[in-house]
């Protein structure tokens, strides 16, 4: 081995801050996270629910198909006129017309259809009921899609109410496209609602339980806390709770699964509600992770809904109740619901968060009545405010301002980037304060699946950690996605319908979480290279003016070199563009103009613009080396409501900061750009809007944390090698307790390339390998391979 060229120092007895509950995951029902994904259900439909308000290609009878078989007619229809129950009205009616070898109905569950496996056993449930003229019994099959069976069971449907019917099926062949048949003969009608099929093997064995093999790969990671259900899938939604496409509402998500309503999920798809708030308290103690439930605070800022403050009592009694429901005794209301449904210890809830990725007036107006509501019954509850989906800016800022005058306890930041983006952006919350509310990092990833990103999440999350100070809590998101149903991506675990794996991502959380320690101990690097970076370089090269779904009209543009005083004025030049879909649609579109290209690096680009048509707004590109580098001011963006400065770098986009904004058709606006070096300031109207800098990455020689694990007396070391070659460090402990040699447990993800991915194919090509050794004396020599994260346990006692 070579000479060091640096040494980490462990001052093994300089205590820092506690890592409390640091990093947890975070769960949303997006991606089919739950139903078709975490949620054992194999019945997609099941209740006949499916509803163009969850997709416009959805009706009641999606995944279900008739089946008539030698010679078999019948009819099937769906009604709602005598439903098992006032939430979930609908039902199948078959119909027989003629017996033949079987008519009935059949399902295709989720992905390539309902997995199972030779050998495994499965829980079938029905309700049904039946007409006078029906007594045939009812045949209920597990059928490739040729027919071949592959298990099967008879009931007896025998009464004309609605009744469940269960029956367990065993399987004697591995099937991962099957369907559930359920086919009978006779004359007559049955009617079937709430069809289900489990495996019995759920993780734990629970009934209504979970998938075992993903449940299990969330266990594996050992997180502190589970933040749930979502994401936008909270606040996104109308104000009533009994509507279709009500926001998140806990209350209908517990309780006997048929009569939980069916709802619209906002990424488009039916949730079933069947995996609720018992079920997720109840994984969440399976998993030993702290629960974190997010509730709406009576605020869509999608859609602009808001609750009257006058009526947003029940809002807030929702919340209080979702504590009592947690941890109440016996002797209360929600407790005594609680122990009801199985749990009669509680649950130990400590954190509540109101809103998700919020912006605007009207919901921190709102949230002071549920802080203040919350605090004086539950006052030793840990409270979470919001400041919107981005990392910097008004709303960001607004958010912060919130938490400090309510004195929130946490405040939840979100913030998907490139990784390049997490690695300039390391010493993010060196400057954040010990006494203020502590950072919720609820929502965060680099754009990517590869072996790179997961690196940069893991110098990112050193960062995290060296400052428990001031951050209290952090999940990378979204954790689960269903490959045949991509909502959002990248995501921490990837599954189809009977396969599941963890990304480099997934392997970096792992080792942070196993390795968490509980308080921070004093690190130093001393000795190594200075930090490298990109050479500094100026934000210059083209500028375009652009559109988005819109069209714009710019003039009297300029661009003024604030050094020299030189002035570029383009006389006449206007640029007319329309991306609209009328205009797509006629082959007319045009959606961005080139203007100019510039050396200069301090200077002030300004304009006109107008709207003329569409929902969106204006794009100015600056610093363009080509379309996926460069960065660009939206004004109008998503829902035409936000101002935005975006950096761009290898076709991944960070927004640097944004606040509120919307564009109004025919209106002229006066827009300036200065940008200073790497500092960039625009102004609307005269007005400062945004002032940021488009940091650029610097490379540390090398990342490091250290922490203790009090449970076992262990030293942990965390190091994270960015570079593209081996570190040799001297690795030294101060004022460890004498001892003759001492075992150290090293774990290291190394030896990949940057572009490298888990897969289907190979779910374990980028996994941790734990070499472990022993060291005399106080310190050792080690070689960081090139790209690696390396953590170190060293062992007390003394071996
Ligand atoms: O994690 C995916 C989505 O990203 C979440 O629903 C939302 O909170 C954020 O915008």
């Amino acid at each position: 081995m070579s000479e060091a060229q640096g040494k980490l120092t462990i001052h093994t007895k300089q205590r820092g801050a506690e890592l409390g509950d640091l990093f947890g995951i975070f769960f949303e029902d997006l991606n089919h996270a739950a139903d078709g994904g975490l949620y054992a259900e194999l019945v997609r439909n099941r209740s006949f629910e499916f509803d163009p308000i969850d997709h416009p290609d959805f009706h009641a009878l999606t995944n279900w198909e008739k089946v008539e078989r030698g010679g078999g007619q019948a009819e099937l229809r769906i009604e709602d006129s005598q439903p098992m129950n006032e939430r979930n009205r609908h039902y199948a009616v078959i119909t027989i017309r003629m017996a033949g070898d079987g008519v009935g109905i059949a399902n295709s569950g989720f992905n390539s259809g309902i997995p199972v496996r030779v050998g495994e056993d499965y829980r079938f449930s029905f309700y049904a009921r039946r007409n006078e003229s029906f007594s045939e019994p009812v045949r209920i099959a597990i059928e490739s899609k040729a027919g071949v069976v592959h298990g099967e069971t008879t009931v007896v449907v025998d009464s004309s109410e609605w009744r469940k019917y269960e029956a367990v099926i065993s399987v004697d062949e591995t099937n991962y496209s099957s369907r559930l048949t359920i086919t009978t003969g006779g004359s007559g009608s049955l009617y079937v609602d709430m069809v289900s099929l489990f495996p019995l093997r759920t993780f734990l064995g629970r009934t209504n339980g979970l998938r075992e093999d993903i449940a299990t790969l969330l266990a594996e990671l050992k997180p502190k806390f589970m933040r749930f259900p979502g994401g936008c899938l909270v606040h996104d939604g109308s104000l009533n709770p009994d509507d279709r496409n009500s926001m998140y509402r806990w209350k209908n998500t517990i309780g006997p699964v048929e009569q939980r309503p069916s709802r619209r999920n906002n990424w488009r798809y039916n949730q079933t509600l069947g995996l609720g708030y018992y079920e997720y308290f109840q994984f969440c103690q399976d998993i030993g992770a702290k629960p974190i439930p997010i509730l709406p605070g009576g605020y869509d800022p999608h859609h602009k809904r808001i609750v009257p403050i006058d009526e947003l009592g029940p809002w807030i009694d929702d919340a209080l109740d979702l504590i009592e429901f947690a941890n109440g005794d016996l002797s209360t209301e929600w407790g005594a619901i609680r122990a009801e449904l199985g749990h009669p210890e509680p649950f130990g809830l400590e954190y509540i968060g109101i809103g998700n990725e919020e912006v605007g007036e009207p919901f921190f107006e709102r949230y002071s009545y549920f802080h203040q509501a919350i605090k004086a019954k539950y006052p030793t509850m840990k409270i979470i405010n919001s400041s919107g989906p981005f990392a910097a800016g008004g709303e960001y800022e607004r958010g912060w301002q919130s938490a400090r005058e309510n004195g929130s306890d946490l405040v939840d930041e979100h913030y998907y980037q490139s990784p390049e983006w997490f690695l300039a952006n390391f010493d993010r919350y060196d400057g954040f304060k010990a006494d203020e509310p502590k950072v919720f990092l609820g929502e965060y990833a680099s754009w990517g699946n590869t072996y790179y990103n997961a690196l940069a999440e893991a110098a990112f999350m050193i960062g995290l950690e060296r400052n428990a100070h001031a951050v209290g809590l952090a999940c990378y998101a979204p954790m689960l996605c269903n490959v045949d149903y991509v909502n959002w991506k990248p995501d921490l675990i990837w599954f189809n319908n009977h396969e599941v794996f963890g990304t480099a991502n997934y392997y970096v959380q792992k080792l942070f979480m196993h390795h968490q320690g509980d308080r921070l101990l004093r690190i130093e690097a001393s000795g190594f290279e200075k930090p490298q970076g990109i050479e500094a370089k100026p934000i210059n090269g083209a500028i375009e003016l652009g559109t988005d779904a819109s069209s714009v009209i710019y003039s009297n543009v300029r661009i003024v070199n604030n050094d020299s005083g030189e002035e570029r004025t383009f006389t006449g030049w206007t640029a007319e563009l329309s991306d609209t879909e009328k205009a797509r649609l006629a082959g007319t579109a045009k959606q961005s103009a080139h203007l100019c290209v510039t050396d200069w690096t301090n200077y002030t680009l300004s304009m006109t613009a107008k709207r003329t048509d569409g929902p969106r707004g204006f794009v100015i590109s600056f610093g363009c080396a080509d379309d996926d580098n460069r960065l660009f001011w939206e004004i109008s963006g998503w829902q035409n409501q936000d101002s935005m400065i975006s950096s761009r770098v290898n076709g991944r986009n960070s927004c640097l900061t944004q606040s509120l904004f919307t564009v109004e058709n025919d209106v002229t606006y006066e827009l300036a750009l200065e940008v200073s070096g790497r500092q960039i300031r625009s102004y609307i109207n005269g007005k400062l809007i945004h002032d940021t800098e488009d940091k650029l990455p610097l490379i540390q020689p090398i990342y490091c944390s250290s922490s203790v694990d009090d449970n076992f007396g262990d030293t942990i070391v965390k190091v994270v090698n960015m570079q593209d070659v081996a570190v040799y460090a001297d690795i030294a402990f101060e004022d460890l307790p004498e001892a003759g040699g001492r075992r150290v447990e090293s774990y290291e993800l190394s030896g990949h390339s940057l572009k490298d991915e888990n897969s289907f194919e190979q779910p374990q090509k980028i996994v941790p390998v734990q070499r472990d050794f022993s060291f005399e004396g106080s310190s050792f020599l080690h070689e960081f391979p090139a790209h690696s994260v390396t953590v170190f346990r060293v062992k007390m006692p003394v071996v």
